[in-house]
């Protein structure tokens, strides 16, 4: 009895997870921003550093980001090897969040 109760909670638990990972996740998208991307951005996407764009005026769609993310630039570092898959859209939504609190 308790172990049927304990099978149906995971799957229930299961079942949250995979529908979370297809929607933007913030707070996985800034965790993510402020490991890999301060070093040249700046935390608030204005540090420009080793020729990096001010990510807040940036005109990119966010499919753009996530390709410009996941391949690299000509001195950003390519993030397909380095990050998920979730993690580079999270990130990349995270800088929408970035540009309304600058
Ligand atoms: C080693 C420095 C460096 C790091 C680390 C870095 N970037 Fe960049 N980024 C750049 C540079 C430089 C460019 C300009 C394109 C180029 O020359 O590579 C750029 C361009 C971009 C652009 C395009 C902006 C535009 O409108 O042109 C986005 C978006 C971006 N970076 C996001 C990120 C994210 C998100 C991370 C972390 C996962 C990150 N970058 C980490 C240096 C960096």
């Amino acid at each position: 009895m308790n172990q049927a109760l304990l099978v149906l909670l995971l799957g229930i638990f299961y079942a949250c997870g995979s529908v979370n990972s297809q929607h933007s996740n913030p707070e996985l998208g800034a965790e993510v921003y402020k490991t890999y991307c301060v070093a040249c951005h700046g935390s608030n996407g204005k540090l420009k550093l080793n020729n990096a764009p001010d990510l807040t005026v940036s005109k990119m769609t966010l499919e753009e980001r996530i390709k410009n993310i996941t391949e690299g630039g000509s001195m950003m570092p390519a993030f397909a090897e380095v990050i998920s898959e979730e993690q580079i859209s999270a990130v990349a939504v995270y800088l929408d969040e970035l540009k309304e609190s600058n």
